[in-house]
Parts: C-alpha cells; structure tokens; sequence
C-alpha cells in the first residue's frame, strides 16, 4: 500500500485542532495550559488522559498510550492508520490525491499479474498432467507419495526443462511482454531475448487467503541445489504477508481454534493429504509479524511443528518470541530428530501426528529444555544465562498471571530464589507489557515506559529546544542510549539539520511511524519535568547516561567473561580481558 507523503500527513494535522477531535469522542476538562480527561483505553476513576493544545499531542499516565491526533483516531476507532488518516482527511477537506491516482493505477497491473499467475499455473498444472508415468517427474511424485486429489486441490504442477515453455505460451494467449515480466515468471535475457524462471521443477502455486494465485515455489526432482526457487516479490506477491496454505486451512483452523504452522510446502500438503487440514506455513521464511496478525483473524492459538535438527530449533525459538509478543496462545511440537512433519506423517500416520501436536509443550517447558541442553544447571554463571535468556520470552507473556506462573516454575527448576528473577525481570524492562481485563468491551492494553530518567530528560529538552540537539550529538552516540525507541529517536534527531528551531513532535511522530511507538514520545512530551538549571542539567544527563552506558558495558563484559573462563575459552577470555582494562581506563 502507497504510504501517505508526509507533507499531507501535516497539512491534515495543520487543518485540525487535536482537542476539537478529541472532545468529539470524549469530554475534556481544562487543567492549567493542557486538558484532562478519565482515559478511553482504560478503566479509572481519577482522570490521567491529557491533551496538549499546545503540542497537539495526547497521553494518558496510567495506561501509557498516546500520540498524535491520528493515533487517537486509530485506537479509538480501532482502525488502521491509513483509515484514520483518510477519516481526518475527509473532516478537513484534504485531497489525499497521490494515494488515489497511485492506487487505482496499481489496481489494474494487480488484476493482470494476478491473471497471469492464474494462466501460468494451469499451464504447469497441465503439463504435469499430460506427463507420462515414467517420467522423472511422475516417479518424483510418486516417491514423495503425493496423491491425485491432493495434486489437483493444491493445483501442483510441473515445469518442463525447455528454457522457454511459458514465455511462449503466454505469448500464445496474448500477454504483453512488459506484463508477462512484471508477474516474475519471465526474465530477461541477453539481446532482448527472455527466459522462464522455472525449468526442470515441480511447481507450487502460492495462494492469497482467497485462493488466488501469488506467486510459485517449485522444487528440483533430485538433490541439486537450489533446492527451491521461488518467484520473485511482485507487486502482488509480498512473501512475509501471506502464510501457505491458509485458503485451505482458514475454516478448519476456526473450527478447530487452533492452527498448526510448519516450514514447508510439503509439510503443508502432506498434513492435507492425510485430513490434518488445519496447517500452514510460513513458506520457509523467518516467521514475520504480518504473518502472525494475518493468522489472527482465524485463532489466537497456534501450535509450532519446525523440522527437527538446528535450523528448524532456531526459527521455533525466534517464531515462540514473536507469537507471545502478538499475543497468541503457542505451543511447539517436537518430532524425531531428523523429520519434518511431511516424513513423520508418511512414517508414523496422522494419528501418530496427533499425539505429538497433543503432547506440544508450553514455551517454558520447550525452551527450558533447550537451554538445559546447552548448559550445565550446576553453575551459577550458567543459571543466570537461563535464566536471562527465558526472560526474554517470558517478559512477552501478556498475561500477569500466566508471566507470573512461569516466574516461579523457572525458579524452581533451576532451584533460585524466585525473587532473584523477579529482580532480573526488572531490569529488562523495556519490553511492552500488557494487562487485559477490565469491564467488558474495553481491551485493557497498558503499556510501560521504561526511559531512565536521564535519557527522559535530555530527550525532552531536546525536543523543546533543537540547539541542545547539537551539544549532545558532540557527547554521545544514538547507541549510548539504552532504550531502543529513544535509541531510533536520537538518530534521526541527530540527521536533522537543527537550528534552534522547536521540533514539532506531532509531526516527529509521522516521521518515525515505523521506528519508534509514538507513546513513548508522548509520554516524554507531555511529561512534566521541573528544569531550573538547563546547562547544568544537560551536562548532568550526558555524563549519568555515558556511566551508564559503561557500566552497562562492564557488566557485559564481565559475564561474557566468566562464562568463558568456565568454558575454558582462553583466547576470548584473555581477549575480553583486554577489552574490559581497555574501557575502564579510557572509558570508551
Ligand atoms: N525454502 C525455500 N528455498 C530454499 C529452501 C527452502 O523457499 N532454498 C522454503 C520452502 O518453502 C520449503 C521450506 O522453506 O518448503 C522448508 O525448507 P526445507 O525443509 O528445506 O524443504 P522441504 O519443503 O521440507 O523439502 P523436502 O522435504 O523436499 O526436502
Ligand atoms: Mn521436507
């Protein structure tokens, strides 16, 4: 989707006063220079919502969401940001004409893309089927055990060898050229000359969740290398947003209120085959956001099944991290080393299968023992890295209690204090966290905001008077600060070309829409902070924030280093050495 430019992004908020907008929704008591109100997002009884005229910026204190006028739209109307944009647009009488033109042009290169795509898999679903019963590609079906129903429903198809069966084809059927290589399935070759991007494979197409056709993936019949190639992103085909085989799945993951989510296509087709038809995948790819908030629509519960041997362990561990963090229920199956769900489903039958999706175990208890495997839970040093380590996913739980139940589990099976991981838990922090409840129909999300008090201030003052940004882009890099959003928020202050001018948060937090929450600037702008001596402020705040961040540095140090002593690293271990005499003496 076209992003809005940003200078429409201004001119709507230039057109429209945040307090008007708001008081449209809720009523606003004046306070002082600012106005109050009880917060819509959640429930309490003395107000903590507060809406800057000045700054056009709202921010609640008790629940920590905030922002500018079209933030608000979005929570409160519970609507995408482009939808927001588009509402205040429409109350303001701003054209939003860039967006239209680009979109409604797009809208005819998608259909014919998506035509294309739809002749070229009948054009490999075709070939498949006129091919004989010995040839490579039937024994290669035949040996992967795929059956005839199941080749037709997920429309398989085979890519003969020839360098130019579908670029003629399409010729044949009255495709531009232009069009046959914007779909992806064409390349251009030496003197104007074009090729087809698939030869000598067996073909799957990729479907949208409406089972139209995106893009293919297709596979070599023997060991050869690579052993996929998948068509490129087009302007229809965005590989982190779609997950394989959801149009077949969708109804039965609602019906059965969870999905099963694998690596690959095969994994998926196989699980179909034998009447698992709640499975998809993420087409291999590093699980992604989109994906996630995709299969949401259909269930928040999902149960993992990666292949057994490293990879699939890593991309489980990091899928685990990224499903909490979107708030779904997940659950990883493990197989025998060395299967993938397709071979454990032909070994051991989808009852078999079923066994192990029931036996799935919690986050805790899978990466618990993940960890357990790696490292000796006699050691202290090694106790502290699981525990480190599980907090990290542990800290994405959204449910207290829940979080809550794994703190202690965690403490008592690594024998630890429970109030010792607390305490740790603490120090992470910076992560979002979320507390549901309330009355009905309000979905409580409340929100931390972990800032050090120095880095607060030295980002208010920043943002109140550009020239600071020059004094402290001489002392400290965007890195010397802690939190990731103030981290993002540094660096683009620090691109500015900054004249004593009052940066204007409202459209800071457009600028930075992608990078960082815009709650968290709200919350430094509207924060009220008591400044007497400015200079002496700032400098205070850059040298709190350099020791700090050494300290920080030290620490990290430290435990890299001991964790190396016990292994017996010595090279690292003197080499850390180094790097820790080296810090505390010069300090950077
Ligand atoms: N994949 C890919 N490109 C590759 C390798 C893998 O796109 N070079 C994607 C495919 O979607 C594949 C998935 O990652 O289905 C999982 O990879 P892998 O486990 O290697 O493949 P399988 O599909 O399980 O293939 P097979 O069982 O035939 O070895
Ligand atoms: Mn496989």
């Amino acid at each position: 989707m076209a992003k809005i430019p940003e200078h429409i992004l201004n001119e709507i908020q230039d057109r429209c006063d945040i307090v008007e907008v708001i008081s449209s929704y809720i009523p606003l008591n004046p306070a002082g220079r600012n106005f109050k109100a009880l917060c819509p997002f959640h429930h309490e009884k003395t107000p903590s919502f507060i809406v800057s005229p000045d700054k056009q910026i709202y921010h609640c204190f008790g629940c920590n969401s905030g922002g500018n006028v079209f933030n608000f739209v979005k929570e409160h109307e519970k609507i995408d940001f482009i939808d927001a944009v588009k509402m205040l647009a429409e109350k303001t009488g701003v054209k939003l004409p860039e967006y239209r033109q680009e979109k409604s042009e797009d809208s005819s290169l998608v259909s014919t893309i998506y035509t294309i795509n739809d002749i070229a898999a009948g054009f490999y679903g075709g070939l498949l089927a006129k091919s004989a019963a010995s040839t490579d590609v039937r024994r290669y079906i035949e040996k992967r055990g795929i059956e005839d129903a199941v080749l037709e429903k997920f429309r398989i198809g085979y890519a003969d060898s020839s360098w130019r069966s579908l670029a003629d084809y399409l010729t044949q059927r009255g495709v531009k050229r232009e069009m046959t290589l914007k779909a992806g399935l064409v390349l251009k070759g030496k003197d104007n000359s074009v090729y087809d991007l698939l030869r000598g494979r067996l073909v799957f197409p990729i479907f949208d969740a409406r089972g139209r056709v995106l893009g293919f993936g297709a596979r070599v019949l023997d060991d050869s290398l690579p052993k996929y190639i998948n068509s490129p992103e087009t302007i229809v085909y965005k590989k982190a947003r779609h997950l394989y085989g959801l149009n077949f799945a969708k109804q039965h993951i609602r019906e059965k209120g969870f999905a099963i989510i694998s690596e690959g296509y095969l994994d998926v087709i196989m699980s179909h085959q034998y009447g698992i038809i709640n499975t998809i995948s993420s087409l291999g790819t590093a699980l992604t956001v989109e994906q996630i908030r995709l299969l949401r629509r259909y269930t928040h519960n999902v149960v993992m099944v990666y292949d057994a041997d490293q990879a699939g362990e890593m991309a489980a561990l990091r899928g685990l991290d990224l499903f909490l963090e979107e708030g779904m229920n997940v659950k990883i199956a493990c197989l025998e080393k060395g299967h993938d769900p397709d071979s454990f489903i032909r070994k051991f039958g989808p009852r078999g299968f079923d066994v192990i999706i029931k036996k799935a175990k919690n986050l805790f208890e899978y990466k618990l023992g993940v960890l357990k495997e790696k490292f000796n839970t006699d050691e202290p040093e090694a106790k502290a890295e699981i525990v480190k380590e599980m907090l990290g996913t542990i800290n994405r739980v959204r449910n207290a209690v829940i979080k809550a139940e794994f703190i202690k589990n965690l403490s008592a099976a690594l024998s630890i204090k429970e109030e010792a991981v607390w305490e740790e838990l603490k120090k992470l922090g910076n992560n979002k966290s979320f507390r549901r409840g309330g009355q009905a129909g309000l979905q409580e999300v409340k929100r931390t905001v972990s800032i050090s008090p120095a880095e607060k201030i030295l980002v208010k003052l920043m943002l109140e008077d550009a020239s600071v940004v020059n004094t402290v882009r001489e002392s400290l890099k965007p890195f010397d600060f802690k939190n990731p959003d103030i981290r993002h928020l540094i660096e683009a202050l620090f691109s500015f070309d900054t004249k004593g001018t009052i940066i204007d948060a409202r459209r800071l937090i457009n600028y930075l829409e992608d990078k960082v929450s815009p709650h968290v600037i709200s919350f430094i702008v509207n924060d009220e902070v008591m400044i007497r001596d400015k200079e002496k402020n700032i400098r205070d705040c850059i040298n709190v924030i350099k020791k700090e961040n050494k300290d920080r540095q030290l620490r990290d140090i430290q435990s890299r280093l001991s964790l190396a002593q016990k292994n017996g690293y010595k090279d690292e271990a003197k080499s850390l050495l180094g790097e820790f005499n080296r810090l505390i003496k010069t300090g950077s």
